[in-house]
């Protein structure tokens, strides 16, 4: 197989979903046949969830925190260290992941695009979003220090939009004109959910070379020039040829 080549001339941008974390320890999406206790994904991560049942949203984020609060990151974590160390602002990662291991991991050019799992925010006023691990297992809806509203996990859910500055930040990864040649990777990702899942086509809109690393076929597995079946903390630390 043709190695993935990281050199002088190359800029990597890096797709991760919820497959890299699997092997910390935390349940991927689909994995869960898109239920959570018999609910749909859709019920506990919608806007319209949260307003028909608050108390049900807080139950499901309470359990992803208490899951994803003793995790480690795994070996495909750190080979993305290790590619940006080399890259420096030639590496960016886009992440779908809300767990925060890319960052504990050491990664630092990082865009989270479905929010943060560890912070809050209020749904009702512009207080900005903060840092919290608290749990509400019980289903209490914490409330808003200066509205009194109701605070919800700082993630973006079904129906609603990416930050834009995050939609941009990639964009312009992916539009950058400075001699280097654009190299797409996405790992551990369905390919189903937008606009991640578009990214394969924004790349190759620019010539870009593109490699998917999944352990099942994806939804958009055909967009890719090169597809590695596997487990990410398995093929990750021995893919590229740094130089
Ligand atoms: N290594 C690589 N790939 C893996 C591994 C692994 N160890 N384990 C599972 N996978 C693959 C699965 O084959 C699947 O294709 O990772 C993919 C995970 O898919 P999803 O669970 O759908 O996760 P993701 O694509 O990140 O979901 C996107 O959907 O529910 C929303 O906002 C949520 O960010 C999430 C988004
Ligand atoms: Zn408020």
């Amino acid at each position: 197989m043709e190695p993935l080549v990281l050199d002088s001339r190359t800029r990597l941008l890096v797709l991760t979903g919820a497959g890299v974390s699997a092997e910390s320890g935390v349940p991927t999406f689909r994995g869960m046949n898109g239920l959570w206790e018999n609910h749909p994904v859709e019920a506990v991560a919608s806007p319209e969830g949260f307003d028909a049942d608050p108390a049900l949203v807080w139950r499901f984020y309470s359990q992803r925190r208490g899951g994803a609060a003793d995790v480690k990151p795994n070996p495909g974590h750190d080979a993305l260290v290790r590619w940006e160390q080399h890259l420096g602002d030639r590496f960016l990662l886009a992440t779908q992941n809300v767990d925060g291991l890319h960052e504990r991991a050491g990664s630092q050019r990082v865009v989270a695009m479905h929010g943060h799992l560890f912070r809050t925010k209020c749904a009702d006023c512009r207080r900005a979003p903060f840092n919290d691990t608290s749990v509400h297992p019980s289903g209490t809806v914490p409330r808003c220090d200066q509205c009194n509203g109701r605070l919800r996990p700082d993630i973006v859910w079904f129906g609603e939009s990416l930050a834009s500055e995050d939609l941009e930040r990639i964009g312009d990864f992916i539009s950058r004109r400075d001699g280097t040649r654009l190299v797409f990777l996405a790992a551990g990702t369905s390919g189903a959910v937008w606009p991640a899942a578009g990214l394969v086509d924004q790349v190759r809109a620019v010539r870009g070379d593109t490699w998917l690393v999944n352990f099942e076929s994806a939804a958009n597995t055909e967009r890719f020039h090169h597809f590695v079946q596997g487990r990410s903390g398995e093929v990750l630390p021995s893919l590229a040829a740094l130089s």
